[in-house]
């Protein structure tokens, strides 16, 4: 669904990324590994167009990414980050329909919809309660919901489980594989862990370029 071809990023007269070649077939489900510095982060923004491409091609479902506007990008993609990005005044609930009043879409029609994916990811008691009376974990699983409101394509994660502990992270993990093969979402996911208990491929990346890509297929 996503096609990139030497594409190149700089940050003023700083190349960060070059070389860029990559390919995520729809209802992948992907991993982005690399040290610290390396890109990864910037490799996601150019994903959802929050920083530019230099130079090289980049196609969204084959239609040339520059030729989109930058809503009708982020309408096909979901983004959820390490740091929740929850508004500390608004309810669980708040939060997520949000995601849905952006795009004007009716309010039972998100109601019904936040509601069911905030069952599924075990919140359903929490509706009416405001970020900070929740756990990090259940605050990333509102974010995920959030994200996962329009029905994207796409998920994006920048390290989503960066501020949790080890256990509430492989949950957090196993979570969004399941919400993958549920809801038919293609995933790619920064993480500086090891996965290999999930089905998914993994890129890796160094000094700006993908180097590497992996498939682990488990035999269950
Ligand atoms: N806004 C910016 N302006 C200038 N340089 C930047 C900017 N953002 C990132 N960089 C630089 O670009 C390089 C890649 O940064 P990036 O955040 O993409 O790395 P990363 O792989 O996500 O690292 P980490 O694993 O630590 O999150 C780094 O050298 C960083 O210093
Ligand atoms: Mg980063």
């Amino acid at each position: 669904m996503i096609t990139l071809q030497n594409v190149a990023v700089a940050y003023g007269e700083t190349p960060v990324l070059q070389d860029v070649h990559f390919a995520l077939p729809h209802g992948a489900f992907a991993f982005l590994r690399g040290r610290s510095g390396c890109g990864k982060s910037t490799f996601l923004k150019l994903l959802y167009r929050d920083v530019e491409a230099q130079s090289g091609e980049l196609f969204i479902d084959g239609v040339p990414m520059q030729q989109l506007q930058k809503f009708e990008l982020r309408r096909k993609m979901g983004i959820i980050f390490q740091s929740f990005e929850l508004i500390e005044q608004k309810t669980v609930l708040e939060n997520v329909l949000l995601a849905g009043k952006a795009l004007g879409r009716p309010l039972a029609q998100i109601t019904e919809e936040a509601e069911r994916l905030l069952a599924r990811v075990g919140l359903s008691d929490k509706l009416h309660m405001f970020p900070a009376q929740l756990s990090g974990g259940q605050q990333q699983r509102v974010a995920i919901v959030r994200a996962l409101l329009n029905k994207p394509k796409l998920l994006l994660a920048d390290e989503p489980t960066g501020n949790l502990d080890e256990e509430t992270a492989a949950d957090i993990f196993q979570l969004l594989h399941e919400l993958h093969e549920e809801e038919q979402i293609a995933m790619l996911i920064v993480t500086h862990q090891s996965h290999e208990h999930i089905d998914a491929t993994t890129y890796w990346m160094e000094g700006g370029r993908i180097v590497e890509q992996a498939a682990t297929k488990l035999h269950r």
